[in-house]
């Protein structure tokens, strides 16, 4: 599928994979799409910042290549390496048959046949469907070291392998990077981005959100859940709830047949949307009643 000529068109798309993007998130990834820049989302665990690319690989109908950062991730694990069994089989083949010559070997050693491409390489590759998505995801967990190889595989969509020389993307990669923040991204590498903070949407959207992934949820049960988790990230908690985890905690409510939300429910259920024992024993019982009576009947603090 060709690339949406508007914003407008960019929403549909995604919409159309369930995905829903506010105006600011469906503009700058159109802007990244039309410019062919990467597009780098950063944001509170759990809004939707992977599920920017695997909507839009499905959208378009382009493979998702997924490269998942973590700390010492490098260019072997990154771009390519070499089948080093394989290689020694073929040496210890060579050796005991005494076929060809030592030169041809050499160049037979560091050919296709003994690649592994890795989500890099792959990504840089001709493929008839077009060019791929890239996931970079989670790249606050690698190294500066990392970011600054990246850089430059990134600035001219190009990679060098020593033994196989530069290789060029015909046609570039749709590059998706996403970070949780846990530090800070170089700026050299976000010069090279678009780049676009991933909050935590507002009730109406979030109850569209939820409606598109739990449709089976009915409407009354989704707005109180929707209600509750906004009340809730305005507490003071080690870890607020993301999009994800209210996606989670209404399946749950739904797995139960609770039809509406009661202190109790709350309570046994919590662990669907809390995953610090502080944060869980602060609002179970009295805290979980409080905040449904808040959402039930909200007063303007005097
Ligand atoms: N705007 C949205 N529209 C539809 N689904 C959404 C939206 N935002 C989040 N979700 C859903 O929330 C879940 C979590 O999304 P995702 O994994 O993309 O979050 P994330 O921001 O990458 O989290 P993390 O930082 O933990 O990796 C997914 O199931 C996704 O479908
Ligand atoms: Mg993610």
């Amino acid at each position: 599928m060709t690339l949406p000529e508007t914003i407008d068109a960019t929403a549909a798309l995604l919409h159309g994979q369930g995905y829903r993007p506010d105006r600011a998130l469906a503009t700058v990834t159109f802007l990244a799409l039309r410019l062919g820049r990467p597009l780098l989302l950063e944001g509170e665990p759990g809004t939707g910042k992977t599920e920017v690319a695997k909507a839009l690989a499905a959208g378009l109908g382009r493979r998702l290549i997924r490269l998942q950062c973590y700390e010492g991730l490098d260019a072997a694990q990154a771009v390519c390496d070499w089948n080093f069994p394989a290689q020694m089989i073929a040496i210890r083949t060579a050796e005991a048959t005494g076929a060809g010559d030592a030169a041809r070997l050499q160049q037979d050693l560091f050919g296709p046949d003994f690649l592994i491409e890795r989500p890099l390489l792959q990504a840089l590759r001709p493929h008839p469907e077009g060019p791929p998505v890239l996931l970079i995801d989670e790249l606050d967990r690698t190294d500066a070291p990392f970011e600054a190889f990246l850089l430059e595989a990134l600035s001219d969509f190009q990679v060098t392998v020593p033994e196989l020389g530069t290789i060029r993307a015909a046609a570039p990669p749709i590059v998706i990077l996403t970070s949780n923040r846990t530090r800070e991204v170089h700026e050299a590498l976000k010069r090279r981005c678009l780049y676009h903070w991933v909050g935590y949407p507002d009730a109406a959207r979030e109850l569209e959100i939820l409606s598109a992934r739990a449709p089976e949820a009915a409407r009354a049960l989704s707005q109180e859940v929707v209600a509750f988790v906004q009340r809730l990230r305005t507490e003071d908690l080690f870890k607020t709830p993301g999009v994800a985890e209210t996606i989670d905690w209404a399946k749950c409510l739904l797995a139960l047949d609770v039809i509406a939300l009661t202190p109790e429910v709350i309570s046994d259920t919590l662990g669907a949307l809390l995953k610090y024992q502080d944060d869980i024993r602060r609002i179970e019982g009295a805290g979980a009643k409080r905040l449904l009576e808040e959402i039930r009947s909200p007063k303007t603090p005097a």
